[in-house]
């Protein structure tokens, strides 16, 4: 291992309410600008890996290859673990580790993996440097990140507003950048990658399942997860302009001509030959 290790702290913890969206998250639904690229026989390192449902998709599509996944916190491994395991899949294995410093030689993987993190850490060029040392001669990053800033919404609401702004404020003040999505490729071309195809893709949530789902998991975010106590801890918002907040999801989600659309960048970088 080398180098400083991560400065950031991770915005939403594993909180059930956070591990609700985690565990929804398929390759299909959140690494299709990747998927054309793989091959039977690759191997993947899947990097903040969560609880390993993305992870999971990925070795289903690599059956004569091998995944490793990995993420900063232990209890989340463990997860990761038990959904490979639940789902058979024997070529994979897990570790605890951090994107700035990882343990594994140079030009071990032929694909090398983030969804949702770059956001969340302290320095995501050195992450990007790190990464393209494991990734093999002619191999792939591959980063995807949402940008809240680019978020929206209807109906508009100044409850959904004020999330937006205090979620912003959280996740900066914790060493994180929440406007990533549109930073990939720049941050990309500063790691010194020469090859990189930059595209975005979105999530959108419409239906009253859908709006059912994503407002209730972020009305309880709100109100319990590492991000609520941080949000109180660093004085960027009291427990009434919480419930404010979780309020107006709710509300959000109760109108039928309610519709929210997520923006994602995406990068899948090749590493020279
Ligand atoms: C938003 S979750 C994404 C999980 C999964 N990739 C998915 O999309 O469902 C971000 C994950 O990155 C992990 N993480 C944060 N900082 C990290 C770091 N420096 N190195 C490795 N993992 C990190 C967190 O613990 C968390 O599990």
């Amino acid at each position: 291992m080398s180098g400083q290790q991560e400065t950031a702290v991770y915005t939403h913890g594993h909180h059930e309410s956070v591990l609700r969206s985690h565990t929804w998250r398929t390759a299909a639904n959140s690494a299709a600008y990747l998927l054309g690229s793989l091959k039977p026989h690759m191997t993947i390192l899947d990097i903040g890996c969560g609880p390993g449902t993305i992870t999971a998709d990925l070795a289903e599509l690599v059956p004569d290859g091998h995944v490793t996944g990995v993420d900063r916190a232990p209890e989340i491994v463990e997860v990761a673990r038990a959904t490979a395991a639940e789902r058979g899949l024997t070529h994979t294995d897990f570790a605890v580790a951090d994107v700035h410093a990882l343990d594994y030689p140079d030009d071990t993987f032929c694909v090398v993996h983030a969804h949702q993190v770059l956001q969340h850490v302290g320095d995501p060029v050195r992450a990007l440097r790190e990464m393209k040392r494991v990734t093999r001669p002619n191999g792939l990053v591959a980063v995807r990140d949402s940008d809240y800033g680019a978020m929206t919404w209807y109906p508009a609401s100044p409850g959904m507003d004020a999330w937006l702004d205090l979620y912003r404020r959280v996740a900066r003040a914790n060493g994180g950048e929440p406007d990533a999505g549109r930073r990939l490729k720049a941050w990309a071309l500063e790691a010194g990658f020469t090859d990189i195809a930059a595209t975005s893709d979105t999530w959108t949530f419409s239906t009253p399942d859908e709006r059912e789902w994503w407002s209730g998991l972020w009305a309880d975010r709100t109100l319990a997860s590492a991000y609520a106590e941080r949000a109180m801890e660093g004085g960027h918002a009291t427990a009434e302009e919480l419930r404010a907040v979780s309020a107006a999801w709710r509300e959000w989600g109760r109108r039928p001509e309610g519709w929210f659309g997520v923006l994602h960048g995406e990068i899948l970088c090749r590493k020279e030959a």
